[in-house]
C-alpha cells in the first residue's frame, strides 16, 4: 500500500512526511519513497541552517532533500522562512527597520530563489500569532510591526511566482479557540491589501480527543479564500480512529490539499516518548497506518 497513491486516488494532492539527508536511505528512505508523495525538510531550510551568518548561505543539507525529492517525483514544502525559533542571534539583534527589511528580503531572495520552480509551497511565516490571537512578539513584529508579513510574502512571490505561499501555525485545531478566527480575520485583511497569501498551514499537533474538531477547523480556515493543508500531523498515542478522522477531515474539505505527518517512526519524533507516529522503532506500520489505508480503500 501507499498512503500517497491512495490519497491521490480520491483527489488529494499529496500525503506527505518530513525528510532530512540522514533519513533518505535505508528503511526510512524506503518508507518515504513508497508511502509519501511530498516532503518537508524538518530543519535544513530554517534560517539558522541556511544563513547562520549574515549573507553566508549554507545549502548542502537542504539541497540533499530537494535533489532526492526531485529525482523521486516528490513535491516539496519549504519550511520556514520567518520563524522566531531557529533564528540566528545576528538577526534577532537587528533594531533598524530598513536594515531588517533588507535582511529579510535578501534571505528570502537567496533561499526561495535557489529552488525556484521546485517548491510547491513555502511556509513564509511560521507561528506569528499568540494563542489569544494577538501578534507574537519577535524581532520581526517588534521592529516592523505587521509590515514584516507583507515584506516576506512579497519577497517570496518575487523570488518564485510559482510557489504557493502559506502562513503556518499551531493551535488552529478548534473553531472555539481564539487563534483561528483571529488568523482568518488577519489573512483576509492582508489579502485585501494585496499581500500574496495562497494558503494556511495548520500544524495539527494533537492530544488525544482533539481529532473530531479538525474538519470544522479546516473548513473555517478556507473562509479566508485560501487553500489549506495539515502540515505537521502527529497525535499523542497515535489512536487509529483519530488518525483516520484527521485524514477524513482533509478529504471532506475540498480546498484541503493534503496531509503531512511530522515524522516516520516514533523514536525520531520531536516528542518521541508519546509515540505519536505511524511507524514503530522497527519501522513497522502501527495500527493507525492500517486504519488510514482501510478508510481510504473504502472510499
Ligand atoms: O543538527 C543540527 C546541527 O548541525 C546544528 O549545528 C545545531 C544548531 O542548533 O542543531 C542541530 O539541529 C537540531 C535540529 O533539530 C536537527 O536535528 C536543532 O538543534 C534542534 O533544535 C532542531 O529541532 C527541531 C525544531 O523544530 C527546531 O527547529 C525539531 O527537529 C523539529 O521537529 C521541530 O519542528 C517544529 C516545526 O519546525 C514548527 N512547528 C513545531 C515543530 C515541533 O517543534
Amino acid at each position: 500500500d501507499s498512503l500517497d497513491t491512495l490519497y491521490k486516488a480520491v483527489g488529494k494532492i499529496y500525503f506527505g512526511n518530513i525528510a532530512e539527508a540522514s533519513k533518505l536511505s535505508g528503511q526510512n528512505g524506503a518508507i518515504l519513497k513508497r508511502n509519501f508523495g511530498q516532503v518537508t525538510p524538518e530543519w535544513s531550510m530554517k534560517w539558522e541552517a541556511t544563513e547562520p551568518n549574515r549573507d553566508q548561505f549554507t545549502f548542502d543539507a537542504s539541497d540533499a532533500v530537494v535533489d532526492w525529492a526531485s529525482s523521486n517525483g516528490k513535491s516539496i514544502r519549504g519550511h520556514a522562512l520567518l520563524w522566531h525559533i531557529a533564528l540566528p542571534q545576528w538577526v534577532q539583534s537587528i533594531t533598524d527597520k530598513a536594515e531588517l527589511t533588507s535582511v529579510i528580503e535578501n534571505h528570502i531572495a537567496n533561499v526561495v530563489g535557489r529552488w525556484k520552480g521546485k517548491i510547491r509551497a513555502w511556509d513564509v511565516v511560521n507561528e506569528i500569532f499568540n494563542d489569544d490571537g494577538s501578534l507574537r512578539a519577535s524581532v520581526f513584529s517588534s521592529v516592523l510591526g505587521e509590515d514584516f508579513v507583507g515584506i516576506a510574502f512579497r519577497a517570496a512571490r518575487k523570488a518564485d511566482p510559482k510557489a504557493k505561499l502559506y502562513i503556518n501555525d499551531y493551535s488552529l485545531d478548534n473553531v472555539e479557540w481564539a487563534k483561528l478566527p483571529a488568523l482568518v480575520r488577519k489573512v483576509k485583511e492582508w489579502k485585501a491589501q494585496g499581500i500574496p497569501i495562497d494558503g494556511i498551514g495548520s500544524q495539527t499537533h494533537l492530544q488525544p480527543g482533539m481529532a473530531g474538531a479538525i474538519e470544522s477547523s479546516l473548513r473555517e480556515l478556507t473562509t479566508a479564500d485560501v487553500e489549506v493543508a495539515v502540515t505537521e500531523l502527529d497525535i499523542v498515542g497515535a489512536n487509529p480512529e483519530e488518525y483516520k478522522t484527521v485524514v477524513q477531515a482533509c478529504y471532506h474539505v475540498p480546498k484541503c490539499v493534503g496531509v503531512t505527518i511530522w515524522g516516520v517512526r516514533d523514536p525520531d519524533s520531536w516528542q518521541a516518548d508519546t509515540k505519536p507516529l505511524l511507524f514503530d522503532a522497527n519501522f513497522d506500520a502501527k495500527p493507525a497506518y492500517g486504519a488510514i489505508v482501510d478508510y481510504l480503500k473504502g472510499l
